[in-house]
């Protein structure tokens, strides 16, 4: 519910249990005035704290400047002296920038529009307030958008600028959304890892100048993650205030908390301005990406919740969005480059026998691909590998009644490829200098329209040539020497951002041509997992770190902000190959259960006990899936924080089945059960422990406390499915 009072020029928004407050002073300064537990309407413009020193400009116009610089803005611009963080920056012909944004009209209207090119929360019941800012002297015009969902506690926004002058201007900064807050120490928390170790859960108290999240990678990245929270002191799962914002995109980002000298917060979002600069033609417009804020006034767990709904709710969009997906086995652990039909067929066979659902090709199956070193961009078949092609493949794989899915690497080229020997100026490159090969290869300029259709055409040709029903799409390295040679040199600052663009407008038109095609985004690992992506893509693999014991904490992480059914989890064979841990084959079931669950071994060559288990590890997931993909979830205990041991719960939505699972990571010994306190259940009713005579009160497993019998052994988990009666 979004209102306008006339009377005190005071603008709220109202969530399901949140209000957010902006108001107008001096019938031009936006300001930002509340954001929290949700209120009734009323005059709450004394926050705004105009009466005090230093006043608005009208009534001290001598001390207009420290104004700006004190006053809690709702859209920071800079230049003219708010000396905080800014969230737009523009520089005219003549050289100069400098912004100030007024005050100019709004609209409110019901539904909420798409984002050009961009990927955007979306849905019914839901209403959008539309603030147009301006500042007449430079000719810029500034729309804030903001939307609620009438089932959500989230609230999203963006930013439009548009060049209202009679010259191009330069755009060098505009980020996507601003929060002021009177800093009651809160402590930063982010998502920051590495590859193989994505999204670990770090929080710090700020206590002077500025905490940054981000990314300059051209992807949301593996360092960093396009997330940040200010929580409080005591803030827990179960209690204290949670202020986080998401970013929906998937390139480079700023997140930014700055304490300023009066102890207040400024938190921003936005693209990063590194390297960014796009020119606006007069009449010209630029959409910034959306930002996902959420107030939790009940700690991190409520944050989580809210996501996830609005995630699976209102931003995924594939017909996969409340379906079981196919219990897949992927090639890449079992193979690697040294495979051909043979051996695949193989693999499918024992896995059809055993009840997994679908084959993924991985890398390898193209151009004369044998190493990572060669090929990317020559997507036709590898004859020596696939000697009859890819139709025989899958429909062998199909006659044992699975699906088949297939990986590519889209936007990226070899110089060792066909396509290369024939433009190699369709990678990006510096005048004048080799570009920095990752992985032996080169980042294709997406930002020329004939290589983006030579990309979509290759990927489509493949598509149609066989049943294929599933694309692993995957992103290798980071983005550097980023030039064009077919932008002019006022644009080169664009390339980043077109890219990203790109990138959204191949997955686009994707699944528009192929609207069933499961198509799961990855990058080295988890380095593009970002709301962005599951715009177009159901699930997004988590990490290539498959050790059930570091997915704890990667999955805990991802789990914080995205819903389980979007994180992309297998189980391995052991000892892993990048850990080199052995942990017990149940251990990885129960740890990829809370995932989209998979292989990712070599079927024919595991040992026997374990194969066994497979058959009921599939019928585990299909008895569960409904649960984890739509329930709701809570984090019991971290290893992260413990050391010994991790804990989580999914509840259905009526609390009417709760699944626990628990992993011991290290035996301790002479030890009691452990209680643990669990959550997600309805404390006036009675569950039943399946597969025991056991019956407990929600009020008992909730307060009480429910008790993990000890167990022997490091790496050792248990399941808990609890049924009401
Ligand atoms: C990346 C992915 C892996 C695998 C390889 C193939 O590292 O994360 O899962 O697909 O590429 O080269």
């Amino acid at each position: 519910m979004i209102r306008y009072q006339e009377k005190t020029n005071i603008f709220q928004l109202d969530t399901l249990t949140t209000s957010y407050v902006m108001g107008i002073a001096d019938g031009s300064y936006l300001g930002h005035i509340y954001y929290g537990k949700k209120l009734q309407p009323q005059d709450l413009g004394y926050l705004l704290r105009t009466q005090e020193h230093p006043q608005t400009p009208s009534k001290l116009p001598r001390e207009k400047m420290s104004f700006l610089d004190s006053f809690p803005m709702e859209y920071s611009f800079s230049g003219t002296g708010d000396f905080r963080e800014s969230c737009i920056d523009i520089r005219d012909i003549h050289g100069q920038s400098g912004l100030e944004l007024l005050y100019r009209g709004h609209r409110i209207y019901h539904g909420k529009d798409g984002l050009q090119g961009l990927p955007a929360v979306w849905g019914e019941g839901c209403q959008t307030l539309e603030i147009t800012l301006e500042d007449t002297c430079a000719g810029i015009r500034v729309r804030l958008s903001y939307s609620v969902f009438e089932d959500s506690d989230a609230l999203i926004r963006s930013v439009k600028v548009e060049n209202t002058g009679t010259e191009a201007v330069y755009l060098e900064r505009v980020l996507s959304a601003c929060l002021e807050m009177d800093d009651e120490e809160y402590e930063m928390l982010s998502l920051p890892g590495a590859w193989a170790r994505e999204r670990h859960i770090k929080r710090q108290p700020l206590l002077s100048g500025s905490f940054v999240t981000e990314s300059v990678r051209g992807e949301s990245s593996h360092q960093d993650h396009p997330f940040l929270a200010a929580v409080s002191h005591n803030c827990t799962q179960t209690c204290g205030d949670v202020y986080a914002m998401h970013f929906v995109y998937s390139g480079n980002f700023l997140a930014k908390a700055q304490r300023t000298q009066f102890d207040t917060l400024r938190m921003v979002m936005g693209i990063h301005p590194d390297r960014f600069c796009w020119k606006l033609e007069p009449g010209a417009a630029f959409q910034a990406p959306e930002a996902v804020l959420v107030y939790s006034d009940a700690g991190l767990g409520k944050m989580s919740r809210t996501l996830h709904d609005l995630y699976r709710n209102h931003l995924i969009r594939s017909s996969y969005k409340e379906k079981e997906r196919p219990v897949l086995i992927n090639n890449w652990e079992a193979t690697y480059f040294d495979f051909d039909t043979e051996k695949l067929i193989a693999i499918a066979k024992e896995s059809a026998a055993l009840g997994i659902e679908m084959l993924v090709m991985d890398d390898g199956w193209f151009g004369h691909r044998d190493s990572d070193d060669s090929s990317l961009g020559d997507w036709v078949v590898y004859e020596k590998k696939l000697p009859g092609g890819l139709k025989y493949l899958v429909d062998e794989v199909n006659r044992l009644g699975m699906k088949f899915g297939i990986w590519f690497e889209p936007e990226m080229i070899s110089p060792d490829s066909r396509l290369y020997e024939a433009h190699p100026d369709w990678a990006f490159h510096l005048k004048g200098r080799t570009p920095s090969r990752a992985r032996d290869q080169l980042v294709l300029d997406l930002s020329r329209p004939e290589v983006v259709d030579y990309v979509y055409d290759s990927i489509s040709r493949v598509l149609h040539s066989a049943n294929i029903e599933y694309v692993k799409w995957d992103m290798n390295r980071a983005l550097a020497d980023i030039g064009s040679v077919a932008l002019p040199p006022d644009q080169q600052g664009e390339l980043s951002h077109r890219y990203m663009l790109a990138v959204y407008e191949l997955q686009e038109r994707l699944i528009t041509e192929f609207p069933d095609l499961l198509l799961e985004n990855c990058s080295s690992g988890g380095a593009r997992f970002d709301p962005g992506m599951l715009y177009y893509s159901p699930q997004i693999w988590c990490s290539d770190d498959t050790d059930a014991v570091e997915r704890l904490s990667i999955q805990e992480g991802t789990a914080l902000v995205y819903p389980l059914s979007s994180m992309g989890a297998h189980i391995s064979d052991c000892p892993n190959h990048i850990t080199g841990r052995i942990t017990p084959f149940e251990t990885r079931s129960h740890v990829a259960l809370a995932g989209s669950f998979g292989y990712e071994l070599d079927i024919t060559k595991i040992p026997e006990a374990e194969r066994q288990m497979i058959s009921g590890q599939v019928a585990m997931y299909h008895a569960y899936n409904d649960l984890v993909r739509e329930g709701d979830y809570y984090r019991i205990a971290s290893y992260q924080e413990n050391h010994r041991f991790d804990a989580w719960a999914v509840a259905s939505k009526d609390k009417g089945e709760v699944l626990v699972t628990y992993v011991q990571v290290l035996a301790e010994p002479n030890k009691r059960s452990r209680k643990i306190r669990l959550q997600g259940f309805d404390e006036d009713a009675l569950y039943r422990l399946e597969g025991t005579e056991q019956v407990y009160s929600g009020e008992m497993l909730l307060y009480g406390g429910f008790l993990v019998e000890p167990m022997k052994g490091d790496f050792v988990s248990r399941l808990y499915h609890f049924v009401r009666m």
